[in-house]
């Protein structure tokens, strides 16, 4: 499979044959440093920080942290059998998710004539930054409930197949797994059936929330060179405002994604607490962190699907620090929603207009604490609207 699919063919021959940015930093890093045009005399701050050297531009490369989180996903692997290990030229560093979408459409689409094809109910960016690149959106909508396993919102790989091979234009197919706001992790089997059957473009899995259960595959782009993975430090790692996604690909694809992104994008604040994210004793912190947004979730949803007026069965599965409720009867969802986040200022999210999600509360993790709130909260807040 690796060397059927040539990558030259889906990437924009601009952008594939582009030449790198060279920093002031690249051939030269020490001394007296009057080469970019810095502020020598540095930063004009009234406050203390902890981060050095502000006046000075970050790496542009960032290899430490690209080396520290291989080795993190590396060392999740437990059958190293025939496993070609990650290394730091395996990654991208981004503002966050985010800009790692905007960056693999623009490097693979040509707007107006390519097409992206995404599995609703799904994120809202892929859309939003498919319309900023002028480029049309298919839907396959997930199944809400696969019938050989009961398993929630798995992609419909049959009908996902189909369409790509009606339509030559679509060059990207987005998965989210675990999704959003669905919670469930998609099958790691059908990723690998799509990524195997289709090579006319790139399966990008989206996996903000994988630390919240097993089975990442960004392990995998070594193996499929049309798998791009993006993952972000704004979940699990509770680092939501210093804005840090990654993408992990072929070392082929990472050089060109490196090659186009900004070269200071990610601020030397980022990539120091980065660092610490996985450094010793934070993995610990991230793990404790886990435990207990498991143990929340298991809290909420024992209290939520005792209620009369929320189904027992959660729509979603249980993959994510966050639960996909149904409220009953169904048009009182979004009235809840509204009443409370005004009343009683505790903000969930209405999600009852997507697909299969009817009567759909997404309920975020609380502390303890704001998880008792909340469940005292919406009941008064249910009662008073089935007076
Ligand atoms: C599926 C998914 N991907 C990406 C993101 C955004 O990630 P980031 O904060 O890294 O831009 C979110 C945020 O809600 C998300 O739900």
């Amino acid at each position: 499979m690796s060397n059927t699919f040539d990558l030259s063919k889906f990437i924009r021959p601009k952008i594939y044959n582009l030449e790198p940015y060279r920093c002031a930093r690249d051939d030269f890093k020490e001394g007296i440093l009057l080469d970019a045009n810095e502020n020598t005399h540095g930063p004009s701050l009234t406050m203390d920080t902890p981060f050095k050297e502000l006046n000075r531009y970050p790496d542009p490369h960032q290899v430490e942290l690209k080396k520290l989180i291989a080795a993190y996903r590396n060392s999740q692997v437990t059958n190293k059998e025939n496993f070609d290990e990650l290394t730091y030229e395996n990654l991208c560093l981004g503002v966050g998710s985010d800009e790692s979408i905007d960056a693999i459409m623009r490097a693979s689409c040509t707007p107006q004539k390519n097409k992206i094809l995404v599995c609703p109910p799904t994120y809202g960016m892929y859309t939003i930054t498919a319309e900023i690149n002028d480029l049309d959106v298919v839907k396959v909508p997930l199944l809400p409930t696969r019938a050989k396993d009961s398993l929630k919102f798995q992609l419909d790989v049959p009908k996902v197949l189909d369409t790509l091979k009606e339509d030559d234009s679509i060059r990207l197919v987005f998965v989210t797994s675990p999704g959003n706001p669905t919670a469930a992790k998609i099958d790691t089997d059908d990723i690998v059936e799509i990524l195997t059957k289709w090579q006319n473009g790139f399966v990008i899995v989206d996996e903000a929330y994988i630390d919240f259960t097993t089975g990442s595959v960004s392990t995998l782009v070594n193996k499929y060179p049309n798998l791009v993975v993006l993952q972000t430090l704004s979940k699990a790692f509770g680092l939501a405002g210093v804005r840090l996604g990654i993408s992990f690909t072929s070392k082929e694809l990472s050089k060109i994604l490196n090659s186009m992104k900004a070269p200071y994008s990610v601020s030397t604040m980022a990539s120091e607490l980065a660092i610490n994210a996985f450094g010793n004793g934070s993995i610990e912190k991230l793990n404790a962190s886990i435990d207990s947004i498991v143990k929340g979730r298991e809290y909420l949803i024992k209290e939520f699907t005792s209620l009369p007026y929320v189904d027992n069965e959660l729509i979603g599965g249980l993959d994510a620090n966050f639960i996909l409720i149904r409220i009953i009867p169904e048009e009182l969802a979004q009235k809840v929603y509204s009443k409370m986040a005004t009343e009683s200022k505790v903000v969930v999210r209405f999600r009852g207009n997507e697909v299969n999600c009817k009567g759909g509360l997404r309920v975020s993790i609380g502390t303890p604490e704001e998880n008792k709130k909340l469940i005292q909260q919406f009941k008064k807040n249910m009662e008073e609207l089935l007076k």
